[in-house]
């Protein structure tokens, strides 16, 4: 057992406690590789934001669980280093089990020092998900690690499991859930979804000066109605990417084919970190940006054979994406 106290890192308690009290979220980013995790890294300790790093099932298949793991930790030295050589502050690491779906899986992730996990029963029946999340918080807790679950369903896809409709949490049962279940924290579905699609081109409308589908507002009266419920409990938001235009058409204009990919407008997820949300989901707009650079910088070069060549470009461009959303979006820059 290796606790990720030893390791430098820090569950989300303080976090949250910081967020909800200051009217912002913390950024949730995920990571399946070395490029990814330099560019959380520098972005947030150059705003000076706490910041979670999330692994999910599909990342652990992909790039080796125990390698990943060490990766998670080794986030912590780099950002040391970094925030000594340039005279910045220290920041608070999480290191986050994205989506868990069994017991096994969250004590394997808690034994190997993540200091986080989800445990996401949301596709089960609410007795099964209760009793889930409960097996999980208790085991969590013995060890200091924090745990989120989720109540209602968000469509798209997680991992191997696609939802093809969502199915808005229900705000009568959000007490209960939290009471049975112990868990810190709890996402919930209010129109969010996972991937670049996540809404409809017949469900939005079009701007008519720049053409961009405006998709139908999130459901912030069921939001308000949660919030009444559990006063200040911290609130969850997966499937927050905002699907940037820039890198659409980027990768559009050399050679991709992403038709009608709408995500969440930035001043909604704004609003949402205000309130009681205080961990906001992005993965998609950091697959988006390191595709279109990759796909230019190959348009561009197209005799280039050093991954560093197309990998350098695509990190910086995650630098800046993860910057504008600490700054402008989510309000967790200079929060560390
Ligand atoms: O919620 C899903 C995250 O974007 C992780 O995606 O399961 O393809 O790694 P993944
Ligand atoms: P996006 O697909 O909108 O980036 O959501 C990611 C997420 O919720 C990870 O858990
Ligand atoms: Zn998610």
């Amino acid at each position: 057992m290796v606790s990720f106290k030893e390791l430098g890192l820090s569950n989300t308690r303080e976090m949250f406690k910081g967020a909800v009290k200051g009217g912002y979220a913390i950024p949730a980013y995920n990571f399946n590789n070395m490029e990814q995790i330099q560019a959380i890294i520098t972005a947030c300790v150059e705003t000076g934001s706490p910041v979670i790093l999330q692994v999910s099932s599909g990342a652990r298949k992909y790039a080796n669980p125990t390698l990943l793991r060490w990766m998670g930790q080794g986030a912590v030295e780099m950002m040391k280093e970094m925030a000594k050589a340039k005279g910045l502050k220290e920041i608070p690491i999480a290191l986050h089990l994205d989506h868990g779906d069994t017991f096994e899986l969250a004590k394997s992730c808690i034994e190997s020092g993540f200091s986080s996990v989800m445990i996401d029963g949301s596709h089960l029946p609410y007795e099964k998900n209760v009793a889930l999340a409960k097996q999980v918080a208790d085991f969590a807790h013995q060890h200091d690690v924090t745990v989120e679950a989720e109540l209602g369903v968000l469509s798209g896809i997680e991992d191997d499991v696609v939802a093809a409709h969502s199915v808005y949490t229900q705000p009568e049962q959000v007490e209960d859930f939290v009471k049975k279940t112990g868990v810190d924290s709890l996402a919930i579905s209010i129109g969010t979804s996972h991937g670049a699609y996540k809404f409809k081109p017949a469900q939005c409308t079009k701007d008519p000066v720049t053409g961009v589908l405006v998709p139908p507002p999130l459901r912030f009266d069921i939001l308000e109605e949660i919030e009444k419920r559990i006063p200040g409990f911290p609130i969850v938001l997966h499937g927050s990417s905002s699907v940037a235009t820039e890198y659409v058409e980027m990768i559009n204009k050399f050679g991709g084919k992403l038709e009608a990919a709408v995500g969440i407008p930035e001043e909604q997820l704004r609003r949402a970190a205000k309130s009681a949300v205080c961990k906001i989901n992005i993965d998609s707009d950091g697959r988006l940006a390191m595709t279109a650079l990759i796909r230019k910088t190959f348009a561009e070069n197209p005799g280039e054979f050093d991954p560093r060549k197309y990998l350098g470009p695509a990190r910086d461009a995650l630098v800046k994406v993860y910057k504008q959303k600490n700054e402008k979006v989510l309000g967790s820059a200079g929060r560390a």
